[in-house]
Parts: C-alpha cells; sequence; structure tokens
C-alpha cells in the first residue's frame, strides 16, 4: 500500500499547491509511482503541474456525481511515474456548495484515494484552506499530513488551530502522522520573516518545524505561471532544491 499525504494550511496563498504540485514531481523523478490529487474546488494544480496540451477537465468532482469513470481522468504528464486527477468542473461551477457537500456527507475520498493508495506508492493532496469538511475527510484518509507555512506576521496566530485539527482526527485516524510544518517563501534579507520563522520553531516543539525551508524564489513563481512544476523547469533553483530534498526524507519515512 502506497501513503498519502495532504498538505493543509489554515490560510489560502501559502505554497500548498506549489508544495503539493513540486512534492508529487519529485516523488516521481525518484521512479516512485505518484499521484495527485487535487480536491480544491478552485483548481489551481491544473495550471502548475505540467499537463499535457489539451488534457481532459474533468475530474474528481465529475467522477463523485458519475459523470466519469476514474480510468479516463487519471491525467499523464511529462513525467512517466506521475499522473494527475484533477478537481475537475466544479472548477467552473460558480455555487460549490453541492461538491462541498457531496464530499462531507459521503465515504467517495476515502475510496478513491484508498483506490488510489492501492496502485502508488505515493497519492498526494492538494487542499483548500481551512479545516473545512473538505480538508477533514483528506485527513481522515491520509497517512501523512504536511502543513505549509509562510513566514509572515500573522502565521502564529493561525497555526494552533490546524495543528489542533490534526489532533483531532489522528485520534480517530490512527494512522495519521503530522510530517511538519514547512516554512515557504522564506526570505533570509527580509528581517520580518527571519522573526517569524524564529518565533515558530521557539513556539512550536522542536521537531516538528521541518529543518527544510523552501525560499522564495523568482524561477518557482515563474515556473507556476509557466504551467510547470520548478523542480523540472529549473532543477539548481534553490526552492526546487529544498522541495528534492524534501521529498527525500519523506521517501526514507514512508518505506
Ligand atoms: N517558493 C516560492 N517562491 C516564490 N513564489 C512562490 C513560492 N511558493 C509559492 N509561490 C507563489 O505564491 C502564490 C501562492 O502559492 P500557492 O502554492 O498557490 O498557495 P496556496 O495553494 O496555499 O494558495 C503563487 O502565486 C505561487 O506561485
Ligand atoms: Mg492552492
Amino acid at each position: 500500500m502506497g501513503q498519502v499525504l495532504s498538505v493543509v494550511s489554515q490560510k489560502g496563498g501559502v505554497g500548498k499547491t506549489t508544495t503539493a504540485v513540486n512534492l508529487a514531481a519529485a516523488f516521481a523523478r525518484r521512479g516512485q509511482r505518484t499521484l495527485l490529487v487535487d480536491v480544491d474546488p478552485q483548481g489551481a494544480v491544473r495550471y502548475g503541474a505540467g499537463l499535457r496540451r489539451g488534457h481532459a477537465t474533468r475530474g474528481f468532482f465529475d467522477y463523485i456525481t458519475g459523470q466519469s469513470g476514474l480510468r479516463e481522468i487519471i491525467l499523464p504528464t511529462q513525467l512517466p511515474w506521475l499522473r494527475v486527477l484533477l478537481v475537475g468542473t466544479v472548477t467552473e461551477a460558480a455555487n460549490h456548495a453541492g461538491y462541498q457537500s457531496l464530499v462531507a456527507d459521503t465515504d467517495m475520498l476515502r475510496d478513491v484515494l484508498t483506490e488510489a493508495r492501492s496502485r502508488c506508492d505515493v497519492v498526494i493532496v492538494d487542499t483548500p484552506p481551512g479545516l473545512g469538511a473538505i480538508v477533514r475527510r483528506a485527513l481522515e484518509a491520509s497517512q501523512h499530513a504536511l502543513v505549509t507555512l509562510q513566514c509572515e506576521p500573522l502565521a502564529l496566530q493561525t497555526t494552533p488551530q490546524i495543528l489542533r485539527a490534526i489532533q483531532d482526527i489522528a485520534a480517530t485516524n490512527g494512522e495519521l502522522t503530522l510530517d511538519g510544518i514547512l516554512l515557504t517563501m522564506y526570505e533570509a534579507s527580509n528581517p520580518a520573516c527571519v522573526r517569524v520563522a524564529e518565533y515558530v520553531r521557539k513556539h512550536l516543539p522542536a521537531d516538528m518545524v521541518l529543518d527544510i525551508v523552501v525560499p522564495r524564489s523568482a524561477a518557482a513563481a515563474d515556473a507556476f505561471a509557466a504551467g510547470q512544476p520548478v523542480v523540472l523547469r529549473t532543477p539548481a533553483d534553490p526552492a526546487a532544491q529544498a522541495y528534492v530534498n524534501l521529498a527525500t526524507l519523506l521517501a526514507e519515512r514512508f518505506q
């Protein structure tokens, strides 16, 4: 059985999708059969994962509403070991409430992730921000959680909520481990950013904040804009290397 890792955060815009996409690509480059699953109705994975031109836009939502079979919506990428399950056409819908309640009130997400784990080594789940039903459902069916935290002043106020939620879910899902908090968009030249990082390390348990830090880099933002993981587009970039190192660390833990 493969391992399911959900990338979560209390806030939006803190590097979740960038982390999910690049970790997935880094695992696949290691030769591990990897599936990247998007359950965020915003559907940003579609723009960053390096999908082939003209790919299908249907995905998880279309499967759970009975409009698509799983096989036709698992998309290939430029990496032989990386496949992607987009969130699907819910992205174009004005109202996401139906999607929310379908995920909240059924076991379909668990079923899809369980099926995925039986066929893959690693399943990475990109989630919407916050602690809504979709994120809880994803964590209930995960073995691993990674929390992304951007080094800005509000970071420490919002982090305890997500940590508590992971703890709550781990009380019923005995398989769930918090792999750590990943500092993202880190700027060593920005004193406020350095201060927040130091504060976070001081106030959270020592082994909770990962030593690996993802620096803010122009290449990471450019890669996303160009629709590709930075680990493939600019592998020598420091943010790309951070993601490769993180995949190496996690792969050791997953064994
Ligand atoms: N290491 C980084 N360096 C520069 N820009 C980044 C980095 N990580 C993320 N970004 C940019 O920050 C924005 C938010 O990132 P994203 O991964 O979409 O966050 P989330 O999924 O949490 O909303 C995007 O425009 C993305 O390109
Ligand atoms: Mg996102």
